[in-house]
């Protein structure tokens, strides 16, 4: 089939190179020339496992091709996907619809054949209706024009795997037209369809709705418990153990049930604001109020890792030098935004503290975020010298590191294990405090 993939980012690009792995010509576009040149040269801008291993493949089969054109996505392409970003919009918690609203203003009078737009971005309910309408009114296509929403629920660091092998699809169609979405999304997925996997078509709302209560839900889950990591902290009990006991429960689960400094990123937090917007717009603030409160546990996470570190180092960050380990806000990523990692940081070199981050793929980012803290190449040199060691992103690195190996290079055996990512007894044994999160 011939496919466009509107917007290139974490969701786009990996949205393209996968369909075209299977099997579709793919055209992917972006208003971004830089990033479509480097796409283009098989390059990937930022850190995803196995996508630029598809990307090259699949530009050298001649599947897979950019473009920052409109007018000729809309000729090339029969089926189109918008993947373009939906972020927080500034000083208020509802998302951004300008670049999902532009992509339809821009593309829909230039598609002159009957055609179906696939939205993935991640949109307030409402949205698909209302983009729908605003197609067939400027195509000239007029109701040969389908708009149908395809919730996209891939995490960071497993794009690929999430996007070849998707847990369900879900397909939100508009109810009150009888059109060919759900045949052209059938035939779109087949080769992945095969193994039985769930496919789900809804009317438009519910679509929307499905990829933000799941958002809603895993940021719930979170916040859970880190509330409880709290109160393990004020009673000496072990949440980590207390988690593994509660998931062990069917109905409960062990996943996303890791205490720590909590949940950042481009979606989570600013997905569970945009649904707290939108439900007060349609009069069911009520419904969402918990929302606010999980927001709320989430942000304390941060100030209590600053405060814990400030206590470890004798009640003042004033003067102290601190090695920090992690900045991506979750392993296996590049990705910066909201990360709790940091933020972190940064409070604690406002606090006057010496900071000296180190990540395995996230410092060209970190720097162009927080360029005035202090950046090492390695572990060890962002140890230094160090009178506390945080570790902010479980990265497999830093969870195999040994006490040996940092025994020499601080000024001051003193760990704090912000993703509860480490053994305690290992640190403590080799002479270290440890601190962990709602562990005793
Ligand atoms: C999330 C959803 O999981 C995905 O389905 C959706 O499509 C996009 O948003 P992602 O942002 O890639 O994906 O990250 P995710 O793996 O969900 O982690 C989010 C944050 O929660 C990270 O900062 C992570 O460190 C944190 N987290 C996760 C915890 O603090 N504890 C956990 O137990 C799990």
């Amino acid at each position: 089939m011939k496919v466009t993939v509107i917007g290139t980012g974490y969701l786009g690009a990996t949205h393209a190179a996968c369909m075209a792995e299977l099997g579709h010509q793919v055209l992917g576009v972006d208003t971004d020339v830089k990033k479509l040149e480097r796409l283009a040269s098989g390059s990937v801008p930022f850190y995803e496992p196995g996508l630029e291993e598809i990307l090259q493949r699949n530009i050298e089969s001649g599947r897979l091709s950019f473009t920052d054109s409109y007018a000729e996505a809309a000729e090339f392409g029969d089926v189109h996907f918008i993947g373009v970003g939906t972020p927080q919009k500034k000083g208020e918690y509802a998302a951004d619809l300008r670049y999902v609203d532009s992509v339809i203003e821009t593309i829909a009078p230039l598609i002159t054949r009957p055609a179906t737009i696939f939205g993935k971005s991640t949109v307030p309910v409402g949205t698909a209706s209302r983009l729908g309408q605003r197609a067939r009114e400027l195509s000239p296509a007029g109701e040969a024009l389908e708009i149908a929403w395809n919730p996209e629920f891939l995490r960071e660091g497993f794009a690929v795997q999430d996007t070849l092998r998707p847990d369900r699809i879900v397909l939100g169609v508009d109810r009150n037209r009888s059109g060919q979405a759900e045949k052209v999304a059938r035939e779109v997925y087949a080769p992945i369809l095969k193994d039985g996997l769930p496919f789900l078509v809804t009317d438009l709302a519910t679509a929307e709705l499905v990829k933000v209560s799941a958002n809603a839900f895993l940021a719930t889950k979170i916040s859970f418990i880190n509330a409880i990591a709290e109160v393990c902290e004020a009673s000496g009990a072990d949440v980590s153990v207390l988690a593994d006991a509660i998931g062990f429960d069917a109905r409960i689960g062990r996943r996303f049930l890791n205490a720590g400094i909590g949940f950042g990123g481009g979606c989570l937090p600013k997905d569970i604001r945009a649904f707290m917007a939108r439900a007060g717009e349609l009069g069911a603030d009520q419904a969402l109020t918990f929302l606010r409160e999980v927001d709320a546990i989430n942000m304390r996470r941060r100030v209590a890792m600053v405060e814990s570190a400030k206590e470890f180092c004798g009640g003042s960050l004033l003067g102290g030098r601190v090695g920090v380990l992690g900045a991506a806000f979750k392993p296996e990523s590049d990705d910066v935004r909201d990360s709790p990692a940091l933020n972190i940081a940064g409070q604690m070199q406002l606090q006057g503290a010496a900071v000296t981050v180190y990540d395995p793929k996230a410092m060209k980012n970190s720097r162009a975020l927080f360029p005035t803290l202090g950046y090492a190449e390695s572990a060890i040199e962002a140890c230094e010298g160090a009178d506390a060691v945080l570790v902010l992103t479980e990265w497999d690195e830093f969870r195999k590191m040994l006490p040996a190996d940092l025994d020499d290079v601080v000024r001051r055996k003193r760990i704090i294990d912000g993703r509860n990512c480490l053994d305690p007894q290992t640190w403590r044994n080799a002479g270290w405090a440890y601190r962990g999160v709602g562990r005793p």
